[in-house]
């Protein structure tokens, strides 16, 4: 047995990476020379883990011909994308225990589970690393990659190999011929400790905390260099698996550990959710004791088959939910209030804050929402700070809870300057100077607490906004081209709207001052632009309108579209006639489940402006957005349009239509010549009569489980 790396002295390290370097050089060797190997792979691993860890602890004594410079670390250019097999979610936040009361009622609800039937949750630490998705195939590593935008992540398997806690290989019995462990890679207090003392002795500036050097460990392109950042992980959840080994998720946890993976100790599983709430204060109270970061703690379903049913709402699962630890705070001072203008003309004031540090994190800057929100008032009318406006100059307490942007919260009359004035929002736009005005609501009558630029189309502001939208993440994600870089080249008067991308590359051919030959840039960097454009010019469909930028269509608007008009044809169409104002194409509209008359209405009025239309056209032109695929093609409802309605006994709504939508139909909330399909409880009204007029086949619950085979 040999002896813990914490408890090696100097010499005996030395002694042992010496030894180590030459017997993996001799197994090395032998593998390239095509020799029988003389040890395992697991062996193998073992030993370069060993040498992993022993410089780690001592990296000063890294040898020249370490096995660690040698096999497997080369440095890349860029990391590839990686597509995950089963997208990975993030999670819905609770934040206070009524929160979590209502998730377990949620749940109880979807389910139809009686008061007296029993519901596990399991508990656990929410780590506060960076989540990584690691596929094995018959037992070993083949790929390890981040969550990017949950679809399409970046392949570091290089590093991951570097990290302690993921094995090469997987020990033990009834390892899964496919199997994604995912979970999140994080740093120690200790490592990050060790790691800026040496930043420091070597006069090189700090690290602001474990997660983002975590984070950027993971993604360096030279794995040397995260192999010298010890890193740690642990395993919570999963994607693909050809066959899961137990019907529960703290089964599948046991079984993870039994295959080599650290899962976390504080990781419980309750049956009653005061209990489940009494762990989440112990592990609150563990917190600063644990070693690493948590920022909350993680509440799950335990019986896999529920969460099954469960299935998932836009990017989370219903079936699980982060409890976050309260926000922390701090004072600081109000150095300034800048307006900034949005994609939509939103005037939103942003505080500039001297810097302060509030949970290991230095803010400078805080959202203060709007008008409204200055003078003391909440959105809906309440009072937030009563007498307690916020001016420039002025102290406040500042609350920073997870990723969200800080917050303003109060103010110190006392040491407010008797010069100070109230802040004087601006009626007109900072950067296009037109009207800015609170718009009032025709229904409800209220003025909206929004101040909006009324420059639409010459305000650049934006414009600029409009085209950071286009290029975002969920939208067109065009590599070397970012929020930055599109500023830049519309200020630079080289792109005006998105069509302008398209055509950036016939445009710089003919131009005189080319691109590669503008600052910061290259001719390599610039033909990799290009191509990463063109390689976007196919796109999901779902992208592309929400990449438009409509007011109220968000992703998930966006894909509920996409999935009902199937391609962009159809959608153009729809939305020529709505423009239109033709009454049958608004009722199929309308009756799409997730769009309300707020969402219609805004497509209105985007697709009845000429200079929206011409820019849609123009783009389409350009790109070619991919028809929506249909889920499952072999299902008997897959692309067909089904109404539930009645009061449903084997099944909640919501339940029914994530397992319509799960088959690949689409869900309507009204009846119309579109609708295929019926399926009605008892009491179904007027729905039910119009099917039964427009000849449209009907079913009960039982005939509906009958026909999807269940
Ligand atoms: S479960 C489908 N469990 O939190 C559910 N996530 O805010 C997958 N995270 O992206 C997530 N600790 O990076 C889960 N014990 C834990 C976690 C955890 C940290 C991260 C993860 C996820 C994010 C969501």
């Amino acid at each position: 047995m040999k002896k813990p790396v914490s408890e090696l002295s100097k010499s005996q390290a030395q002694a042992e990476l010496e030894s180590l370097a030459a017997e993996l050089l001799r197994h090395d060797e032998a593998y390239h020379g095509g020799d029988q190997p003389e040890i395992s792979d697991a062996q193998y691993d073992a030993l370069r883990r060993r040498n992993l860890e022993i410089e780690q602890a001592f990296p000063e004594l890294q040898r020249e011909d370490s096995p660690s410079r040698r096999v497997g670390f080369v440095a890349l250019d860029k990391f590839e994308k990686h597509q995950h097999a089963v997208p990975m979610l993030s999670l819905d936040n609770a934040f206070t225990d009524q929160d979590v009361y209502d998730f377990a009622a949620r749940i109880r609800r979807f389910l139809k589970l009686g008061g007296d039937e029993k519901l596990n949750l399991t508990g656990e630490p929410k780590i506060d690393g960076l989540s990584l998705s690691l596929r094995y195939e018959n037992g070993r590593l083949v790929s390890a990659a981040t969550r990017g935008d949950g679809t399409t992540g970046e392949n570091v398997t290089a590093n991951a190999r570097t990290v302690t806690d993921i094995p090469s290989v997987l020990s033990g019995e009834d390892v899964p011929e496919i199997l994604e462990v995912r979970g999140e890679v994080y740093m120690t207090h200790e490592a990050f400790a060790q790691l800026n003392a040496r930043m420091e002795a070597e006069g090189k500036p700090k690290y602001v905390n474990p997660r983002n050097t975590a984070a950027g460990s993971l993604r360096q392109l030279d794995s040397s260099i995260t192999a010298k950042r010890p890193l740690r992980f642990f395993a919570y959840a999963w994607g693909e698996v050809s066959n899961l080994p137990a019907p529960t998720q703290t089964g599948v946890l046991n079984k993870f550990k039994q295959w080599g993976f650290s899962v976390n100790p504080l990781t419980g599983v309750f049956d009653d959710i005061e209990v489940l709430i009494a762990h989440y204060h112990t592990i609150e109270e563990e917190r600063s004791f644990l070693g690493y970061d948590i920022d909350g703690v993680v509440y799950k379903v335990d019986e896999l088959a529920l969460q099954e049913r469960l299935g998932f709402v836009s990017r989370s699962p219903r079936w699980a939910i982060a409890h976050k630890f309260p926000a922390e705070k701090a004072w600081s001072v109000l150095e300034a209030i800048e307006i900034q203008v949005g994609r939509t003309g939103a005037l939103t004031p942003v505080a500039r804050l001297q810097p302060v540090t509030v949970g290991g994190v230095v803010v400078t800057n805080a959202t203060l929402h709007n008008e409204d929100y200055i003078a003391g008032i909440g959105n809906n009318g309440e009072l937030l700070r009563e007498g307690r406006d916020l001016r420039e100059g002025d102290h406040v307490l500042i609350q920073r809870a997870g990723d969200v942007i800080p917050q303003i919260l109060d103010v110190n009359l006392e040491k407010r300057s008797s010069s100070s004035v109230p802040f004087d929002f601006p009626s007109i736009c900072p950067v296009c100077s037109s009207n800015a005005v609170r718009e009032v609501n025709e229904k409800s009558g209220k003025r909206d607490s929004v101040s909006r630029c009324t420059g639409g189309l010459i305000c650049s502001a934006q414009a600029v906004e409009r085209l950071k939208h286009f290029v975002s993440r969920n939208a067109f994600d065009i590599d070397g081209l970012g929020a930055k870089q599109v500023e830049a080249f519309h200020n630079q008067g080289l792109i005006a709207n998105a069509v302008d991308i398209f055509v950036l590359r016939q445009r710089d051919e003919a131009s005189s001052t080319k691109i590669k030959d503008r600052g910061g840039w290259g001719e390599t960097s610039a033909r990799k632009l290009f191509d990463a454009i063109d390689e976007r010019r196919t796109i999901d469909f779902h992208r592309l309108i929400f990449a438009l930028g409509i007011r109220h269509v968000g992703e998930q608007t966006a894909k509920d579209l996409a999935r009902s008009y199937g391609d962009i044809a159809g959608f153009s169409n729809a939305m020529a006639k709505i423009a239109d104002d033709d009454e049958e194409a608004w009722q199929e509209l309308t009756a799409i489940d997730g769009i309300g008359e707020t969402v219609a209405e805004a497509l209105r009025s985007f697709f009845s402006e000429p200079h929206n239309l011409q820019v849609y056209d123009a783009l389409c032109q350009e790109v070619t957005p991919k028809p929506v695929e249909q889920v499952a093609n072999t299902s008997p409802v897959s692309g067909k349009t089904i109404v539930f309605t009645g009061s449903l006994e084997q099944m909640t709504r919501d339940e029914a239509k994530a397992m319509a939508e799960r088959l690949g139909a689409k869900v309507a909330g009204s009846v119309s010549k579109k609708t295929d399909l019926v399926v009605a409880g008892p009491g179904a009204g007027s729905k039910m009569k119009k099917a039964v007029e427009l000849g449209i086949d009907t079913l009960d619950e039982d005939g509906w489980f009958t026909l999807i085979g269940r």
